[in-house]
């Protein structure tokens, strides 16, 4: 296919516009159609972003023939039944994080993918700026050696999303800070160092600031105002410790929210060098000769990550190349979040069963 894809997307709240803007910078896409539940949004997005077609429902908007594919932007709980309706309506899917509620409902979108024949492609934006990309080369080049440790920290002060809503509800989230933002930071380490083989977890969760709601004192808030007659019954603050078989381990710390600094990085370890991810212009510690020495990789940074995303996107429906991020690696993170809530349950180190 080398004709313009048509796309629609589903969902029309804050990273659905996203969507709409990122895909207005690529050349062979073309946003035909928007759909919401909420009428007035859908309208005003729909006018916001110039698209002609609205649909009230999913299911309305995947009956156009006129649609290749579609982004999915709704709330996690329904990530899983509208990319299987989607691949049911013989669509490709560019489908937000995290894949799923769980990895069982991952594995289903994987099968009907298969069963349609078509593109998956998982929204992992972060794999797509350049500092990534450039680690990511860097060790696959063998410039850290063997990786042995990777150390997450992803901390927010007062960032809990949506307070009552959706984002804080588990039966619509499927969790809290742990599905909602660890899963960036998980997918991403495992992405740059190639250690997709994650086998045993120990972990905890807790909530610790946004139940009572009322007491949750914040500056600002994503997806607010808080709804103070909603839900608070997720996590805002997990940390652990992962082991990828005998070769390497990944301790992580992730908050919504907690009273410490925010920082947000991603440190690996190997034994030629050491590189840390999310500290501004990555620099490689390694040795040269005798001595310690710091190697600063210089690289163009001026890129829109989720243009970047979508161009991915549609280049893999007209065949031009493959998706950056899969539905296999999708099921693999969201078997160690599974993990990652388990051992916390059940306060006890746990096999990974992907
Ligand atoms: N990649 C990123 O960095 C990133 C950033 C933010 C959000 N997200 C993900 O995007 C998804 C949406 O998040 P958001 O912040 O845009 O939420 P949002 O609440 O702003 O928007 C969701 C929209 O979906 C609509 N909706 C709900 N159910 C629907 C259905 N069955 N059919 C059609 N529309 C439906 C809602 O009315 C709402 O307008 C989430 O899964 C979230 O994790 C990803």
């Amino acid at each position: 296919m080398s004709k313009k894809v048509k796309i629609g997307i589903i969902g029309a709240g804050t990273i659905g516009s996203v969507h709409a803007d990122a895909y207005a910078k690529v050349a062979d896409a073309e946003v035909v159609a928007l759909c919401d539940i909420l009428a007035d949004r859908l309208k005003e997005k729909a006018a916001r972003h110039h698209i002609a077609k609205t649909y009230a429902t999913h299911q309305e908007l995947l009956a156009d023939a006129g649609i290749d594919a579609v982004s999915v932007c709704v709330p996690n709980c329904s990530h899983a039944p509208i990319a299987i309706d989607a691949f049911k309506a013989g669509k490709h899917v560019l489908l937000e994080k995290p894949m799923a509620l769980n990895a069982k409902l991952g594995r289903d979108i994987c099968k009907a993918r298969d069963a349609a024949g078509k593109i998956l492609q998982m929204g992992m934006v972060r794999r797509q700026s350049p500092e990534a990309e450039v680690i990511q080369q860097a060790i696959a080049k063998g410039r850290l050696g063997t990786i042995y440790q990777i150390n997450i920290k992803q901390i927010r002060r007062r960032g809990i999303p949506g307070l009552g809503g959706w984002f804080t509800t588990k039966a619509q989230s499927g969790g809290g800070a742990l599905i909602d933002i660890a899963v960036h930071s998980l997918d991403l380490a495992m992405w740059t160092t190639g250690l997709w083989n994650p086998t045993r977890v120990s972990a905890k969760t807790y909530s610790k600031f946004g139940s009572p709601m009322r007491d949750y004192h914040y500056v600002s808030m994503w997806a607010g105002p808080p709804k103070y007659n909603g839900k608070f019954d997720v996590d805002d603050y997990v940390a652990g410790m992962v082991r990828f078989g005998k070769q390497a381990t990944m301790s992580f710390e992730v908050a919504w929210a907690c009273n410490a600094e925010p920082e947000n990085y991603i440190e690996i370890l190997g034994d030629k060098g050491g590189i840390k991810l999310g500290a501004g212009e990555p620099v490689l510690m390694t040795e040269m000769d005798d001595y310690q020495a710091d190697v600063k990789l210089i690289y163009d940074t001026k890129r829109d990550s989720f243009a970047a995303e979508m161009a991915k996107f549609v280049a893999a429906v007209q065949g031009k190349g493959e998706v950056p991020a899969t539905g296999e690696q999708g099921v693999i993170v969201m078997s160690l979040l599974d993990a990652i809530y388990k051992s916390s349950e059940k306060d006890q180190e746990v096999a990974i069963g992907v």
